[in-house]
């Protein structure tokens, strides 16, 4: 599997990358809005209680006046209900509008993950994705929905509050503001340390995860290797490393919180001396003090938040980061612009132009062993045979049909018209594959099989079954409606592979493209399979890659494949007789001995 690719490093450690959420955010901005409304009116509501304590100490208890008191004990319970209320408010917009963005991004995840090439998947270990997809969106709904209007609220409640300290007594909030000068420089220095270990550590959390699913998904060949230990030490070796990068990121956290825990300390002692020394001097009153302290302790929460929600803002960019690079990865097999259904018929004509495919390498475009350039013209309802060595292109050439992977030149016509000049919504329900390796989803015997055409009416399905030589459904407990196990692992790899077949046969489609398809069957199931879908292949346009010489017999003609050209198309025994590498590549066929004897 692939390592991660790395973050760029111009996004590295920045909170900028926090911009991003916006698209989201602003189908909710009234309730965002709201959120924010509510928390800072909350928290201007909790200054008042600091100057009617003042007004208290200075009014009614210095002048011993009792009746003085009410008034100022109900503005108080007054603006305590206020802040109860906006509280409500405040965690009700809240909550809606971080569950809404982290539904909307889940599923713009999602459907990206989707639209994406398979070129992309191919070089992204599940894991990483998957990690994105998780943790990373709960680590973002977690700062939107809490983190994120805390940092806003509780700087705005700095400035508001400094300013305030400022205007009761100058000097005393001059000193106060002297006291934020060392916690600014080292918060910020540290911040940025942090982030980069909160990226290497979700990173790292991706590694984990795809190690965890190859092991469960690889679980029957680590078994019988009997290397479940070393697969545990190279989990472990990763464990570990998450582990020292972990204790890393807490050590610098540690930092941050030891900062904004004691600066508040620090600063109420240089306010009780400084402020003892301006009351005995006269220039501020014993209310006005402790109205200051007061007011001054309205900062403590917001002071002490402050490192704990950077550190979230940190977690909250870098997931961001993580999140947009799967959002910006470039979506390279799309439809082109105006693109609009075209006439294709049952069957269809395909046809291979000057067809160019090349895998890009690491360095850039450059081609890896599979280079192919091949012409190929398969008649409508005609059935053409792929043959060729392990390696030489066979499932490269056959993606290139329903568009898995994009053409580099040339190329792929259906009916005459350039299947990129076809929705792929279109190019996908005319043209159906199977796959070398039949995947099964959890779900239904007969979801699995509709997959591509939910449309299609029980006869359908039957008959597709039927086909595919996959009655034994009719055998399981619910038959059609038997749950099948995760990647269908409760069915055998033939029964698998029959069902993947009956979902390509389903419907008739006008171009079936068949990899390798009944490499898993036995000899006699395989000829069942072979009878049947004789009938599907009369009525359509088929490409189907063979190894063996029975496949290679359902087929009209034969093209052979090697090194990435067709060197040889025509009858299967024309080939035999005539092409001494279609001989060599079939020979060991002890089955074809005998056709080719009787064929003579
Ligand atoms: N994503 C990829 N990136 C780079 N090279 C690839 C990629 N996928 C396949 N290849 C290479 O392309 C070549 C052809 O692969 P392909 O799967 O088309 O062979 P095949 O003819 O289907 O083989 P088989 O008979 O074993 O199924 C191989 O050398 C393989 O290593
Ligand atoms: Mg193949």
């Amino acid at each position: 599997m692939t390592e991660t690719p790395p973050a760029p490093a111009a996004d590295r450690g920045r909170l900028s990358s926090l911009t991003r959420l916006w698209p989201f955010a602003r189908p909710y901005r009234g309730l965002v809005a709201l959120t924010f409304v509510g928390a800072l009116l909350a928290t201007l509501t909790q200054l008042v209680i600091p100057l009617v304590t003042e007004a208290v100490v200075d009014g009614p208890i210095a002048d011993g006046d009792r009746a003085g008191l009410v008034p100022l004990l109900a503005l108080a319970l007054g603006f305590g209900i206020a802040e109860a209320a906006l509280f409500f408010l405040r965690r009700w917009a809240m909550n809606i509008s971080s569950l809404q963005i982290e539904r909307d991004l889940r599923d713009t995840l999602y459907q990206r993950l989707q639209r994406l090439p398979i070129a992309f998947h191919e070089g992204w270990s599940s894991g990483q994705l998957l990690s994105r997809a998780t943790s990373d969106v709960s680590t973002i709904r977690r700062f939107v929905g809490f983190g994120g209007v805390f940092l806003v609220v509780n700087l705005v409640t700095c400035v508001v509050v400094g300013a305030l300290l400022l205007l009761t007594c100058w000097p005393l909030g001059v000193a106060v503001l002297v006291t934020t000068v060392p916690l600014t420089f080292f918060g910020v220095r540290w911040e940025g340390r942090y982030n980069a270990q909160s990226r290497q550590v979700q990173d790292q959390y991706g590694d984990l995860a795809t190690d965890v699913e190859e092991a469960v998904q690889g679980i029957r060949v680590v078994k019988s290797l009997g290397r479940s230990g070393l697969v545990f030490s190279r989990y472990d070796r990763k464990a570990v490393r998450l582990r020292r990068l972990e204790l890393e990121k807490v050590r610098t956290l540690a930092l941050i919180w030891c900062l904004f825990e004691f600066h508040p300390q620090i600063t109420l002692a240089v306010l009780l001396v400084g402020g003892a020394l301006a009351v005995s001097s006269g220039a501020l009153t014993v209310g006005g003090l402790v109205g200051f302290i007061a007011l001054f302790t309205v900062l403590l929460w917001p002071i002490l938040s402050l490192g704990f929600l950077l550190a979230q803002a940190q977690e909250t960019a870098s997931a961001c980061d993580r999140i947009g690079e799967l959002l910006d990865a470039p979506l390279t097999v799309t439809d082109r612009p105006g693109v609009r259904p075209q006439p294709v018929g049952t069957p269809a004509r395909l046809r291979f132009e000057h067809v160019r495919f090349g895998f890009p390498g690491a360095g850039g475009p450059v081609l890896t062993d599979v280079d192919l350039d091949v012409d190929l013209d398969v008649a409508p309802g005609e059935t053409v045979a792929l043959v060729g060595a392990t390696g030489s292109g066979k499932t490269t050439m056959t993606a290139l049909v329903a568009r898995l992977l994009d053409v580099t030149g040339g190329r792929v016509t259906l009916d005459g018209h350039d299947i990129r000049d076809l929705p792929l919504v279109q190019l996908r329900t005319v043209v159906a594959t199977a796959f070398e390796e039949a995947t099964l989803f959890s779900m239904s015997v007969r979801e699995n099989v509709t997959l591509g055409r939910p449309d299609a009416g029980d006869d359908q399905v039957a008959e597709a079954l039927r086909v595919a030589q996959a009655d034994f459904v009719h055998d399981l407990p619910w038959g059609l409606d038997t749950r099948i196990g995760e990647q269908g692992l409760s069915l055998s790899g033939g029964q698998r592979q029959r069902l993947a077949l009956a979902r390509a046969v389903l419907g008739r489609p006008s171009v079936l493209v068949l990899d390798d398809p009944l490499s898993a069957l036995d000899v006699h199931t395989e000829a069942l399979v072979e009878q049947a879908l004789r009938d599907v292949l009369a009525q359509t346009t088929a490409l189907v890659v063979a190894h063996r010489a029975s496949t290679v017999l359902l087929a009209d003609r034969v093209a052979l494949l090697e090194g990435g050209r067709i060197t040889a198309v025509g009858r299967h025994t024309d080939l035999l007789a005539e092409v001494p590498a279609y001989r060599a590549l079939l020979s060991s066929d002890s089955e074809l001995a005998g056709t080719a004897e009787r064929d003579r």
